[in-house]
């Protein structure tokens, strides 16, 4: 089990990327959703020991974190979201050289090790390319097989599925949630289909801030019967949004489609449809942003 504990933390510059974070994380896949600059790589970071938390503490199991780092290094995997440089040796070597640094001593064990990773990860038939040369979904691909060298009862993957076509992006959740069975998963992602199905629970974070947690399902429910969809030309959006709570509204073949959360329907162009995550999403950004957006009116 993790735990995360009033976990803040504040860049040298005065960034409060994480805010009093906490959570309690049982086996299985976790989904970690919320937009570009919520703080989520932040708080990953500090899971994965990569950097200290201001405040708070991190448990893993009877490891305590942030005083025994190198306890939880033995035990993660970790798919950073920007894995820098690659050398210029092959998948099969690159591999092989860090599943040493992993502890993994045997030849045998870890020739296994590394050739089964390549074929789960479908690298297999390019295996002895340089990795510098991979191609984006490539290079993907490859750090996840580095994240799960050795079993590892922790993976964490920030934003994991950025780059992958839609067929590796199945196989790769697929993947995931083989591991969640024995252990915790965290997948990071802006975008709400990588953890609908994947997911058994899911955390929305917006400006360093968990603001919602739970199980997909429920968090749906909650907004049962207040959605409410219509389609208007572009030009209306602006008025609608004043006088209506719109959560989304997107491009369809040359009209606005619009979500609408209310009580009752907006009006008689409104229809409703069944909510879905990424209405509760949507409605949890909408619901976040707007104090700051009159903040910024006044
Ligand atoms: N090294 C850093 N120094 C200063 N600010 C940072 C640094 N890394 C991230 N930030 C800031 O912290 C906030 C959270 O960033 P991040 O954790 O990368 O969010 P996410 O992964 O959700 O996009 C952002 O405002 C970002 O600009
Ligand atoms: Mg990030």
């Amino acid at each position: 089990m993790l735990s995360l504990n009033n976990v803040t933390h504040v860049y040298p510059n005065g960034t409060r990327a994480l805010e009093d974070a906490s959570l309690t994380l049982e086996p299985g896949m976790f989904g970690l959703l919320g937009p570009n600059g919520a703080g989520k790589s932040t708080l990953m970071r500090c899971i994965a020991t990569l950097q200290t938390p201001s405040a708070g503490s991190i448990q893993f199991g009877s490891i305590d974190v942030l005083r025994q780092p190198e306890k939880l290094r033995a035990v993660l995997g970790y798919l950073p979201q920007d894995f820098g440089v690659y050398p210029r040796v092959s998948a099969l070597e690159l591999l092989d050289h860090l599943a040493v640094l992993k502890g993994i001593a045997g030849r045998a064990e870890r020739r296994e090790t590394v050739e089964t990773l390549l074929q789960q990860v479908n690298l297999w038939e390019v295996r002895k390319k340089a990795v510098a040369g991979y191609s984006g979904g490539m290079r993907q691909r490859f750090g996840i097989a580095q994240a799960l060298i050795g079993n590892p009862q922790l993976v964490i993957v920030d934003e994991p599925t950025a780059g992958l076509d839609p067929e590796e992006r199945n196989r790769f959740n697929d993947l995931l949630c083989e591991l969640g069975q024995n252990s915790v998963v965290i997948l990071s992602t802006h975008i709400v289909d990588d953890v609908t199905d994947a997911c058994s629970r899911v955390a929305i974070m917006v400006n360093g801030r968990i603001v919602s947690i739970g199980e997909p399902h429920d968090m749906v429910a909650k907004l049962d019967e207040r959605i409410w969809r219509t389609t208007i030309a572009r030009g209306e959006l602006e008025a609608l949004r004043a006088s209506a709570n719109v959560i989304s509204a997107r491009l369809r073949a040359g009209h606005t489609e619009v979500h609408v959360l209310a009580e009752e329907r907006p009006s008689g162009e409104f229809v409703a449809v069944d909510a879905t995550l990424e209405d509760v999403y949507f409605a949890t950004l909408t619901q976040e942003r707007a104090p700051r957006a009159a903040a910024a009116h006044a």
